[in-house]
């Protein structure tokens, strides 16, 4: 996978960034797992889309925070991202899981930043969507 070189995001816009992910995560709707989570995306020019987790009693149809923030995003005509958080989890800070991985990696450039936080307080982790991803498979292995 070509590496890219992204520019950093300043400590301020990553802090705002996972402070919009904690607020998205209050209006998670965890009725089954009772594990809120948020998730919020920043566009080149500077907006921020955010989603949380919602569940469903066919547990299978529940879609993560991940996934409803990029939607949310695509939706409305936003393709371009630049970094990512997630909060989520008490003791250790939650990571998108696998179905997002690949579905962020339709949109998201493989060194785009990924910051992992607590639902409150603890130090924020910060990954590459490729280190999370490696290998991912993508539309320009079709065809
Ligand atoms: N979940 C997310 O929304 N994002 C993650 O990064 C990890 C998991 C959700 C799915 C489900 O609603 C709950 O957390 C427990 O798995």
């Amino acid at each position: 996978m070509k590496k890219e070189k992204l520019p950093e995001v300043p400590k301020s816009l990553r802090d705002s960034l996972v402070k919009a992910a904690r607020e998205a995560a209050v209006k998670a709707y965890v009725p089954y797992s009772d594990y809120p989570v948020g998730a919020a995306l920043l566009t080149p020019d500077g907006q921020i889309y955010t989603g949380c987790n919602v569940e469903n009693a066919s547990y299978g149809l529940s879609v993560c925070a991940e996934r409803v923030a990029l939607f949310k995003a695509v939706s409305e005509g936003c393709r371009s991202f630049t970094a990512l958080a997630v909060a989520g989890g008490q003791r250790r800070a939650a990571v998108p899981c696998g179905a997002c991985r690949q579905v962020l990696a339709e949109f998201c450039a493989p060194g785009m930043p990924v910051f992992s936080a607590r639902l409150k307080g603890g130090t924020v982790t910060s990954a590459t969507l490729a280190e999370l991803l490696p290998l991912a498979f993508t539309g320009s292995d079709l065809g």
